[in-house]
């Protein structure tokens, strides 16, 4: 039997992770960046959908209240950052991308909202010294981003924050179209545990520093569909090559077997994904 320890959680997370060979750097996350909004209306309303649960969540259980100081750490398109500044006093929003910070600068300065201050790094290069950060914020938040990825994460938001810390992360993704193309255009098996192990290591980790982590758990049903063109096949390429950026002959494939499927120039896509919503108080937690 392992000693079950934060180390033992941290490598077990990591051991889980996908072996895609995806490398979490800034030019990798420009890259994905650059096609981020072909997403079709359907999903675009459902993330609205889990967006505005999750901020109620927040609002609901006091994890999020006015007077509030918020960091959202790898904020993509700063939706969440957005919606945290209506309620909070002020928001902290950093990415490791540029471009997507770009996006986030762009919507937030269009939709007039001034109370948040974007900061471009890669949260697991931060040097530890940052003492700007420490015991500053009333709630550190991540959602589906590398930079939680582990012990280190997880012991940094936990020493940012002066009250909440709160992850969202997928427990699966199951997506018809990205399964159909695994098998049919790359020969690859299907793999639906697209969010590896990380909310139970998660979890574990909290549980064996001292803290007292709570899960909930949110489903969410798509059933979308999406005009055949050639940027939505880049986006279905890039979700399965992910060491790389696709070729012009892969998304080409990815396309002409799309058009295969399509009816009247439309390709239709369910998917179903499970979140676990771990939040935890840094001010519970018991001596070790
Ligand atoms: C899938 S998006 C999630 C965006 C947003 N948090 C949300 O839930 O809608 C992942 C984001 O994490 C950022 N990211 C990846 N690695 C990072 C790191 N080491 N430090 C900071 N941000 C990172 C990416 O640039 C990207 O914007």
């Amino acid at each position: 039997m392992p000693m079950l320890t934060p180390e033992f959680f941290d490598e077990a997370w990591k051991d889980s992770m996908p072996k895609d060979g995806m490398q979490h750097t800034k030019e990798t996350w420009n890259n994905l960046a650059k096609n981020w909004r072909i997403d079709s209306k359907e999903i675009l309303e459902q993330k609205d959908k889990i967006r505005e649960d999750l901020v109620n969540f927040l609002v609901e259980n006091k994890i999020l209240k006015e007077g509030d100081f918020v960091a959202d750490i790898g904020c993509g398109m700063g939706e969440y950052s957005r919606a945290f500044a209506k309620v909070a006093d002020s928001v902290l929003a950093t990415d490791i991308s540029t471009i997507m910070l770009g996006y986030a600068r762009g919507l937030s300065e269009s939709a007039g909202i001034k109370n948040i201050e974007f900061q471009e790094n890669d949260f697991l290069a931060v040097d530890n010294s940052i003492t700007e950060w420490f015991n500053r914020f009333n709630l550190v938040f991540t959602s589906l981003t590398p930079a939680m990825s582990g012990l280190e994460s997880v012991k940094r938001v936990s020493s940012m924050s002066k009250e909440w810390c709160f992850n969202n992360s997928f427990i699966y993704r199951d997506d018809s179209i990205r399964n159909i193309l695994m098998t049919e255009v790359f020969d690859k098996p299907v793999n639906k545990n697209w969010g590896n192990s990380s909310p139970i290591c998660l979890f574990n980790i909290l549980w064996t520093l001292g803290y007292f982590p709570k899960m909930e758990y949110y489903k969410e049903e798509i059933h979308s569909e999406h005009e055949l063109s050639e940027a939505f096949a880049k986006n279905c390429a890039e979700n399965i090559i992910r060491d790389r950026v696709p070729s012009k002959m892969e998304i080409k494939m990815v396309y002409d077997y799309l058009e295969t499927i399509a009816i009247d120039g439309k390709i239709t896509r369910n998917t179903e994904s499970l979140y676990a919503w771990t939040y935890w108080n840094v001010n519970d937690k018991r001596d070790l």
